[in-house]
């Protein structure tokens, strides 16, 4: 008989949220598939009415509410993100959906440690949040469009590449048909790229992402 293993030897996620929480949900899931071998460490919202803190709930996951302005700087807030984050044991980082622009403290304390997931193929359409990136990519009228998990560094949505995926646009496409197809890609990609990070194969060289 195999004693099964302390969920608590599995190396932690710190889930970064401030909505809807299909991504976490779908971080969750590839757990629970057993594709991605780590737990969820703890989920700290932006927001106190997050749909995403009900998901999280829901797994029993721990939750921390973190709203920046209730803080006197942004350093401050960002302190309180990293020391939550440590002492939950967070070794990666996902930003799920998560809208303020995380401090730098918060980006130096998780060097190439932070995954951002965005919907566009990246460095296409970079700076808004969803659904911005999708209704540029619209107007533009490109064919083909996606989403991209990077690392976070300090310039907003211009972290090294990790992943990518493609997704056609059709001509009778709306914001809202065209991002749930980039969402189905997202839910896909976000947990392979953690598990990449947690795999310690992924180097950063330059701007590139390396696996070896
Ligand atoms: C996603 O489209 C993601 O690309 C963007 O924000 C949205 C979050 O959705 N960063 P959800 O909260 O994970 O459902």
């Amino acid at each position: 008989m195999t004693t099964p293993r302390p969920s608590t030897d599995l190396p932690g996620i710190g889930v970064l949220v401030s909505g809807r929480g299909s991504n976490l949900q779908a971080i969750l899931r590839a757990i629970e598939r057993g594709d991605l071998r780590a737990r969820v460490a703890l989920v700290i919202s932006s927001r106190h009415d997050a749909p995403a803190l009900e998901i999280a709930a829901h797994a029993t996951v721990a939750t921390r509410v973190i709203v920046p302005r209730d803080y006197p700087t942004r350093a401050e807030a960002g302190a309180a993100i990293v020391a939550a984050l440590r002492e939950a044991g967070a070794q990666v980082v996902a930003l799920a959906g998560y809208k303020p622009i995380l401090d730098a403290s918060v980006v130096r304390a998780f060097p190439n440690a932070i995954l951002n997931v965005h919907p566009s193929l990246l460095p296409a359409f970079a700076g808004g949040m969803a659904p911005r990136p999708q209704a540029e990519a619209l107007e533009a009228g490109v064919k083909v469009t996606g989403c991209t998990v990077h690392f976070v560094t300090e310039e907003v949505d211009a972290g090294p590449i990790i992943a990518q995926a493609a997704v056609p646009v059709r001509d009778d496409d709306t914001v809202e048909t065209l991002s749930a197809r980039i969402l189905t890609e997202e839910h896909r990609l976000l947990p392979q790229a953690l598990g990449l990070a947690l795999s310690g194969r992924l180097y950063v060289e330059g701007r590139r992402v390396i696996l070896r």
